[in-house]
């Protein structure tokens, strides 16, 4: 019987092979035609030490995974790249071409064959250290972090402080992580302390009534009253968030802006608060994440703002922004939390909550890029810009939000954005069943920072055009000394 079914089986392989036959000869080698295309767009993650499971740097890696890269790339699952092809050019685009995409599945239904060694590209230079060479300077966190073998981790928070003694420009930022493999994602922003408490030699917030900011059990009980008190006033201090410098996801370390004159503002006295997404690997792991920054070379610079579409512009009133929750308008200000501007909870079972806002353009600005904030219920994003004649534009759609990839999309070409126009962003949320993420289909969400609550931060980053702003350019090293640059530690003054 088992050989019957053997013969049977080889049967249908020969003929199968047989009505391949014509195309068989020329059809795509792994050497030849799929490492290019595998060392393009794949093992800036699928290497050793990177975050990605499996290493598709040889062959013998890749062959018993073509199946399931044949399919990760058909459903354009792999590389992680949300944006709808019909809107925007982006500079950092990392998704596969059709073309890409037809070579790699007639290769694995070829039978995955390696084809000649000859042929096999050189594996592309692995960057050991920082991507852009050494940075003029770098701020770590202040001690390395001790990630656990398993469990749920909260969104943690640290602070470092910023050393220096006049506010500095940065024209790039990039994180690096201590441990590539345990930082899922990590945000970095200049905040204030919190109020009521100080720091630990680890750079974690403690309470004056000794508990820890990164307390797990705190995060769990805080829909408490006093939990909610220390985020207000901490927000209130600091101002919604403070200001995003930047973030990291796996496969992206910075968010280069092409334009030299640019630079991302490290206010003097302030904290780089790193929120970190820890993913336990199943080892203990050390993490101890490094910020790495180059400063801008001129004396006049342009700031660069990472803000969300509804925030106001800088310059303009506060309220001038606003939401649509639901249908509602609901006016912004940034000094309360969503809750206490009453936006609705995401009721359980809800499946197409949506949420607008508007940012009016009150004088001309010039759009670097976007990225997306939601969590777990998030379902897809999108971004518009109106011109004053009417005219509506799509900058960015994300159709199928993934709260794994949040990446930075940088415009091919920085876009003018004349004053009187309005620039807004849309998107819905999925509470239900339907959303195969929704770890608690059953449970009604709230707006605040922890997974399992919401978010909603369609983040645009961009310059004011009139802007002219003194900065201490890269030869000038006041306020910073160059030894603790090399060194990479930073320890607080
Ligand atoms: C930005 C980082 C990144 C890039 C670029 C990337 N991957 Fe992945 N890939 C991941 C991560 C992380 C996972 C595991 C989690 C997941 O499935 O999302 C993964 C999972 C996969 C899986 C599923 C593995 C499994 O366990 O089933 C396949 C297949 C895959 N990737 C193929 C590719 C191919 C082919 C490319 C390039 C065309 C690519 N990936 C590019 C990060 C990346």
């Amino acid at each position: 019987m088992k050989r019957t079914v053997w013969v049977m089986g080889l049967g249908a392989a020969l003929s199968l092979a047989g009505a391949r036959n014509a195309g068989a000869a020329d059809a795509p080698t792994f050497t030849k035609d799929v490492a290019p295309i595998l060392f393009a767009k794949c093992v800036s993650c699928h290497r050793p030490g990177e975050v990605a499971p499996m290493s598709l740097l040889k062959y013998e890696q890749v062959r018993p995974w073509s199946k399931a890269i044949r399919q990760k790339v058909t459903t354009r699952e792999m590389p992680p790249w949300g944006a709808d092809p019909r809107y925007g050019k982006f500079a950092n685009d990392m998704s596969l071409t059709d073309a890409q995409i037809q070579t790699i599945v007639a290769w694995a239904e070829a039978g995955a064959p390696k084809g000649d060694d000859k042929d096999m590209p050189e594996p592309p230079a692995i960057a050991t250290g920082w991507t852009y060479g050494e940075p003029d300077y770098v701020i770590s966190m202040m001690a390395p972090y001790h990630v656990p073998p398993e469990g749920e981790m909260p969104n943690l928070s640290f602070f470092s402080p910023i050393p220096f003694k006049e506010d500095r420009f940065a024209r790039l930022l990039e994180w690096r992580p201590g441990n590539r493999s345990v930082v899922h994602h990590g945000t970095a922003d200049a905040r204030e302390l919190p109020s009521g408490g100080k720091l630990d030699a680890g750079g974690e917030f403690i309470y004056d009534d000794g508990t820890k900011e990164n307390d797990a059990q705190n995060f769990r009980l805080q829909r408490s009253e006093r939990s909610i008190q220390n985020a207000l006033a901490g927000i209130r201090l600091g101002g919604a968030g403070g200001v995003r410098l930047t973030d990291y996801v796996p496969g992206r370390t910075a968010m280069p802006i092409s334009d030299p004159n640019v630079g991302t503002r490290l206010p003097a006295g302030m904290y780089v608060h790193w929120g970190m997404h820890y993913q336990p690997t199943g080892r203990p792991e050390i993490d101890q994440s490094r910020l790495g920054i180059w400063f801008t070379e001129k004396t006049v610079v342009q700031e660069v703002y990472r803000r969300q579409v509804g925030d106001p512009l800088p310059s303009s009133a506060d309220r001038t922004g606003f939401f649509r929750v639901q249908g509602v308008d609901i006016p912004h200000n940034t000094r309360f939390m969503r809750e206490e501007l009453g936006w609705p909870n995401l009721e359980a079972g809800v499946d197409n909550y949506e949420v607008m806002s508007f940012t009016p353009v009150t004088e001309p600005i010039t759009l670097f890029g976007f990225t997306p904030h939601m969590h777990l219920r998030g379902k897809d994003k999108a971004w518009f810009v109106t011109y004053p004649d009417g005219r509506q534009e799509t900058l960015l759609s994300i159709p199928k939000y993934d709260f794994n990839w949040q990446n930075y999309y940088e415009l091919a070409h920085p876009i003018k954005i004349p004053s009187g126009s309005v620039v807004s962003s849309v998107a819905h949320y999925n509470n239900g069943v339907s959303n195969k993420f929704n770890p608690a289909p059953d449970k009604e969400v709230y707006w605040s920072e922890q997974s399992w609550d919401e978010m909603y931060c369609p983040f645009v980053v961009y310059t004011v055009d009139s802007q002219t702003i003194k900065s201490a350019p890269s030869k000038s090293t006041s306020g910073t000394s160059s030894k603790s640059a090399k060194s990479g530690k930073q320890r607080p003054q």
